[in-house]
């Protein structure tokens, strides 16, 4: 069994430091196999937001899996935008913007979807997918295999009108050929679960979209500040939010689900 603690949009320089506190201790006493972070760790990719957000990354457990967001690439600085878009972030966050982690039970594999020329929307290039398929399908059998990215792979079942990432369907057709199992994101600051099937009917099987809200930030879109605490116990997944609620982090929303065959079915 690993456990995966999922936070997303931090966006440091809209945190609220309350939250930034209790967040650090709720993980320290969840003790995650491994932490992904799905993205916009700053608000305006400024030097003293990516600082304050590489204290606060170095105060969680490891190993991390940490992917930039769009916010992290300067948006009105148009010479830094296009030219050293994720400077900052190599020098103060992470040198790889697609970062692979793996034990003998899981891998959890990073893509960087922020694009300089579409500033908001996400796109995952052909090099990441020939890289994904590289990296993916050469594990040996047994792994669960999960992709990290800052744009969501499918909108809230509710809702389709939220874009998702460019790309998305030839990346999942490699990620659902290598065995992906789970897709973590974030970006629209609104958690859910849904199957990635619901937006991409072709694909062969189905594959678990997990999406956090954002964690630290006051730019809340009608949702508490969350996370989500990702339980993988094969054939099992579980996704429980920890939403903030009378001055600390406390579960929420749950969702089960079990896998038969190629389809992972909701239990609850
Ligand atoms: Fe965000
Ligand atoms: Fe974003």
């Amino acid at each position: 069994m690993r456990t995966i603690a999922h936070i997303s949009d931090l966006h440091f320089g809209t945190e609220d430091p309350a939250l930034e506190e209790a967040l650090v201790e709720d993980l320290a006493a969840l003790a995650p196999s491994v932490v992904a972070v799905s993205g916009d760790l700053t608000q305006r990719a400024r030097e003293s937001q990516f600082a304050s957000a590489r204290a606060f990354l170095a105060r969680l457990p490891a190993p991390r899996v940490v992917v930039p967001g769009n916010h992290d690439i300067p948006l009105f600085d148009v010479v830094r935008r296009f030219l050293s878009p994720l400077e900052r972030y190599h020098r103060y966050i992470d040198p790889e913007a697609d970062p692979f982690f793996h034990d003998e039970e899981i891998a959890v594999q990073g893509i960087n979807t922020a694009r300089s020329n579409t500033w908001k929307d996400g796109r995952i290039s052909e090099r990441q997918i020939i890289a994904l398929r590289q990296r993916l399908c050469a594990l040996p059998a047994g792994h669960f295999k999960v992709v990290v990215s800052h744009h969501p792979f499918a909108p809230p079942a509710r809702d389709p009108a939220p874009p998702i990432v460019g790309r998305s369907l030839r990346a999942l057709e490699v990620a659902a050929e290598c065995g992906v199992e789970l897709l973590l994101a974030g970006h629209l600051h609104e958690g859910y679960t849904v199957d990635v099937r619901t937006t991409h009917v072709s694909l062969r099987r189905s594959m678990i979209v997990a999406q956090a809200g954002t964690a630290l930030s006051r730019r809340r879109r009608g949702e508490p500040n969350a996370y989500n605490v990702v339980t993988v116990d094969p054939p099992r997944l579980g996704v429980q939010v920890r939403a903030w609620a009378g001055g600390r982090f406390a579960a929420a929303a749950a969702t089960e689900f079990r896998k038969e065959g190629e389809e992972w079915r909701r239990q609850s």
